[in-house]
């Protein structure tokens, strides 16, 4: 099986980078963030505090999520229900953040990133891809930018969309669920000294996709 484990901060172009490499090779493509953020918005829609450990524990016999279509139409099921854009939304970002320090909600969802990983050539992005959830993958990724530069990406995306945004407000956001994601005591974000580090502050996509993919090739 062909596994690719990205790990990297919110913005760094993670899964942007790996649609792209997904594509280019006809590989499955698994955003494991898109998993948190399920078990994130069925928590707050029933009406579970993303904090509360007993509670969301509870919760998880009944949360199955599923992906349907491919690329860019790829959608994200929560118990069959298209939640692509719900999971999206700000509120939700920081509800995914925070449930995703649960180390109940982390057993549940790795084991069954690494299901799909046994059964399938992949690409994966997260925070805990190389370190926890594959971390004897032959190609393990750390792709990262200045806040600056990342922040600058999503301002410009979300004014693009029509949104009604400040720059600095994204920033601190950003640089809050950096801390958040960085600083749990279970499976943190962390740069594993056997992945390569990828600055994507002066690549584009593009770019940073055939680098992967050229590492890849030189093995097979
Ligand atoms: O990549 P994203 O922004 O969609 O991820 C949402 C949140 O989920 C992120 O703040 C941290 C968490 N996450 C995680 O803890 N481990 C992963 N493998 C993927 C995401």
């Amino acid at each position: 099986m062909i596994n690719i484990a990205i790990d990297g901060p919110s913005g760094a172009g993670k899964s942007t980078v790996a649609k792209l490499i997904a594509a280019k090779l006809g590989i499955t493509y698994l955003d494991t963030g898109a998993m948190y953020r399920a078990c994130a918005l069925y928590a707050v829609r029933n009406g579970v505090s993303v904090s509360d450990e007993d509670a969301v524990e509870k919760l998880l016999p009944n949360i199955n999520i599923s992906f349907s279509g491919e690329g860019d139409g790829k959608k994200v099921l929560l118990n069959g229900e298209d939640v692509s854009s719900a999971i999206r939304e700000h509120s939700v970002s920081k509800a995914a953040s925070d449930i995703s320090k649960l180390r109940c909600v982390r057993d549940f969802l790795v084991a069954q990133q690494r299901k799909i990983a046994a059964e399938t050539d992949v690409v994966l992005d997260g925070r805990d891809i190389t370190s926890n959830v594959l971390p004897h993958a032959k190609y393990k990724f750390f792709l990262t930018a200045s806040a600056d530069v990342r922040a600058e990406r999503r301002y410009k995306e979300l004014i693009a969309r029509g949104a009604q945004v400040e720059y600095d407000k994204i920033k601190a956001d950003i640089i809050d669920r950096d801390k958040n994601d960085s600083s749990r005591a279970y499976a943190p974000l962390v740069l594993t000294p056997d992945s390569t580090l990828i600055d994507s502050g002066d690549m584009s996509a593009e770019e940073v996709a055939d680098f992967i993919i050229s590492r890849v090739n030189a093995d097979i």
